[in-house]
């Protein structure tokens, strides 16, 4: 299947969604408010990899949490494939220094928006191609 569609009507803020996507896991993430200020107050020259690495937006876009999101509107969520960009571990949520994610193969920490701050791993989670295709359906791929 080259895209599926997944209803994230139950995913309160706080919560997330890992669905399998083209044989990887894909998180969806509904995040809080907090999240998204601490993500938002990250100076980008803090960034291992100032790239936003979103399938969805210009391929030279920066990181920042608005183009790192589902955008305008939608800033609390989040939709990335989760595969660790080092060795392709899949990472663990609300883990790490930055609490996002942590990916404990070698000890790579994410941010609250998948942005890489610190441990091997090279670049950002991946944002794959997704939309909103109604309020509460997310389509990937
Ligand atoms: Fe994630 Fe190595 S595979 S840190």
């Amino acid at each position: 299947l080259a895209s599926i569609e997944v209803d994230v009507s139950a995913v309160e803020p706080g919560m997330s969604l890992t669905v399998k996507w083209r044989g990887k896991p894909v998180f969806i993430r509904n995040r809080t408010e907090e999240e998204v200020a601490e993500a938002n107050a990250v100076a980008l020259s803090d960034l291992k990899d100032p790239i936003a690495r979103n399938a969805n937006v210009d391929a030279t876009a920066e990181a920042t949490d608005l183009l790192r999101s589902a955008g305008e509107g939608k800033e609390n969520w989040i939709v990335m494939i989760g595969s660790c960009t080092h060795l392709g571990c899949v990472p663990l949520g609300q883990a790490g220094e930055f609490g996002g994610w942590f990916c404990p193969c070698h000890g790579s920490h994410y941010d609250t928006a998948g942005r890489i701050r610190k441990g091997p791993a090279p670049t950002n989670l991946p944002v794959p191609t997704f939309a909103f295709i109604s309020d509460s359906v997310i389509k990937i791929g």
